[in-house]
């Protein structure tokens, strides 16, 4: 390990949901004290750099992630004086915290878009993207056929005038123009703030789409049923991107040592992405991107079998091995195979009939990979999808809500839908967070908002798994101690690393070469497979099965069989 290293090299991170995290003052939404009383299990889990999802004030159409008021906290997470609190707590035990910053949209019910609306002579009113739209006889037709993230226009008409806004996510979430530079400060100032505070970093929410195609013009790609187009070249990615970020960084970043982390998101290649978090060059410390996310055919399944859905082992390979090449020794790297935004990840690629090897396998491939883990809460007792039997179930999730109406316009029966966002709907990852077997699973006097799974009173729980040595949340503690040993840590941030047996369609595999070799193989199936493998081995640091099954060079690998080798 490089002594001067930076400190998310040496990190294991965790992602906290607060909505659904836990509830420290009973009113059936989880809270910051709720976090506070959770610092000490962290500790314990071995986690020391926390992303805690948006804490401030927000009419919570998109669950915080559309803020009114940048200054104040969420009155339903709590106070200032808790979000102080929680700052002096996680950094008495040695805990980083990142915060949640939005910055390419506001609520509507924010006072710059308030004032936008009622004063079009304002300064705020370029503060967003108001454009007029196009009168076709009777009909006012928006502006242009764009069509966002969240199933419709990305336009909204004021009511009462022929003025259209720009909303890429939700219409109650108007985009911001950071072309102005005016606006750009107003987002420093508050970005100086929390960092006076004592924040350690932020995650940059929806980074990639800063800017936009100021022509507005429309898309030649194909249309859908209602004429609109989804080309997010039109808002992703595009360079302009990358001068606001270089600014924000010379402004309030680099001068106050702040950690950065972006959300990309899907269009971008590594090497579009090296732009952003390049050591030398690059504005910000790393990127989040989607590629390891879903590489099992469930994104857009609505016309799929369940059969048709299955890990593709070579793909996760590919994805894996893409960014490594990119970024080995020139970028920092997260590695995640789940947030709130994803259905939960032993649903995805692991088997909840072998929940307790899958997850374990899901986290040792992740552990020990090349980058800085982030851990989404709820994985390390083998959380899986929700289960729920109807689309309004999902409701509370704005994105799902709009895809079902879309859907149900389609003819898509209820039953088929429900069936899909079983797979696939984010709402899967926000359910309360199961800390015990007794009322609410530990998460609080009751449930406001997602309901539980039930599986809770089944072992899937913080504490029942606490008591058994062989659960998913020791193995969980025991890999990320191993992880954060300087001696392992160097090897898998520095040694050479190459995939084993890439052709092997069901086993996921790779060698670290470092002063020692490290080597973890996982087999991503629900059945018995089959491994070569030749090098000596000297340690056995993690396997989940009581006994090895090794012939003759060759593994016989049980359904999700995992190990962490030292060769
Ligand atoms: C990405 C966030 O992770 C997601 O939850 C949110 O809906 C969009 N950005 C919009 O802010």
């Amino acid at each position: 390990m490089e002594n001067n290293a930076p400190f998310w090299n040496d990190s294991v991170g965790y992602i906290i949901y607060p909505e659904t995290f836990c509830d420290g003052n009973g009113d059936g939404v989880g809270d910051i004290p709720g976090i506070v009383s959770k610092l000490d299990y962290l500790k314990e889990l071995g986690v020391n750099l926390l992303w805690i999802c948006p804490l401030f004030a927000s009419p919570m159409d998109d669950n915080g992630y559309d803020v009114s008021d940048y200054y104040k906290i969420n009155p339903l997470y709590g106070t200032e004086e808790d979000f102080k609190k929680l700052l002096e707590e996680a950094h008495k035990r040695g805990l980083r915290i990142v915060v949640d910053f939005v910055l390419n949209h506001t609520s509507d019910e924010h006072p710059w878009f308030q004032k936008a609306l009622s004063d079009p002579s304002s300064p705020e009113r370029g503060y967003y993207f108001f454009r007029k739209g196009v009168r076709q006889g009777d009909q006012l037709l928006p502006p242009n056929n764009w069509k966002g993230f969240f199933s419709t226009s990305v336009w909204e008409n004021v009511e009462g005038t022929d003025d259209f806004y720009m909303h890429i996510f939700s219409k109650k979430m108007p985009d911001v123009d950071w072309s102005n530079p005016e606006l750009r400060q107003r987002y420093y100032e508050i970005a100086r703030h929390y960092l006076d505070m004592g924040v350690d970093g932020f995650r940059l929410d929806a980074l990639a789409h800063l800017a936009k195609d100021l022509s507005f013009a429309s898309s030649s790609l194909p249309a859908d049923e209602n004429g609109l187009v989804y080309d997010t070249s039109r808002f992703s990615n595009r360079p302009e991107v990358l001068d606001y970020l270089l600014e924000f960084k010379k402004e309030v970043l680099a001068p106050k040592h702040a950690f950065s982390i972006g959300e990309v998101g899907g269009g971008v290649s590594p090497e579009e992405a090296l732009r952003y978090c390049d050591r030398q060059s690059g504005p910000i410390n790393m990127v989040f991107n989607f590629d390891t996310a879903w590489c099992n055919g469930a994104y857009g399944s609505i016309d799929k079998n369940d059969e048709e859905i299955f890990t593709d082992v070579l793909e996760l390979k590919r994805n894996f091995m893409r960014w490594y090449d990119a970024c080995h020794e020139k970028a920092d790297m997260p590695l995640y195979w789940c947030n709130h935004d994803h259905p939960r990840v032993l649903s995805q690629y692991g088997s909840t009939k072998y929940r307790n090897e899958s997850a374990k396998a899901l986290a040792t491939i992740l552990l020990f990979f090349y980058g800085t883990p982030f851990i989404y809460n709820g994985d390390e007792i083998g959380m899986s999808n929700a289960e729920y039997a109807k689309p309004e179930d999902f409701f509370r999730d704005v994105s799902t809500k709009n895809e079902v109406l879309s859907l149900r316009a389609r003819g898509y029966s209820d039953a088929q839908i429900t069936h899909y966002l079983c797979r696939t709907s984010r709402a899967n990852a926000r359910t309360p967070m199961q800390w015990n077997h007794e009322e609410n699973a530990g998460f609080g006097k009751k449930i406001a908002v997602n309901a539980l799974n039930e599986n809770y009173k089944e072992g899937v729980n913080v504490l029942d798994q606490m008591k058994d040595p062989w659960s998913i949340i020791n193995f969980f503690q025991y890999a990320i101690l191993k992880r954060r040993e300087p001696e392992i840590n160097d090897i898998v941030l520095h040694g050479k690393l190459h995939i084993l047996d890439f052709n092997h369609p069901d086993v996921l595999a790779y060698m670290h070469e470092g002063k020692e070799n490290l080597v973890v193989i996982a087999s991503l199936r629900p059945y018995e497979t089959y491994f070569s493998f030749y090098h000596m081995i000297r340690d056995v640091v993690l396997h989940n099965y009581g006994d090895v099954l090794l012939k003759d060079h060759v593994f016989t690998l049980r359904p999700f069989e995992c190990f962490l080798l030292k060769v």
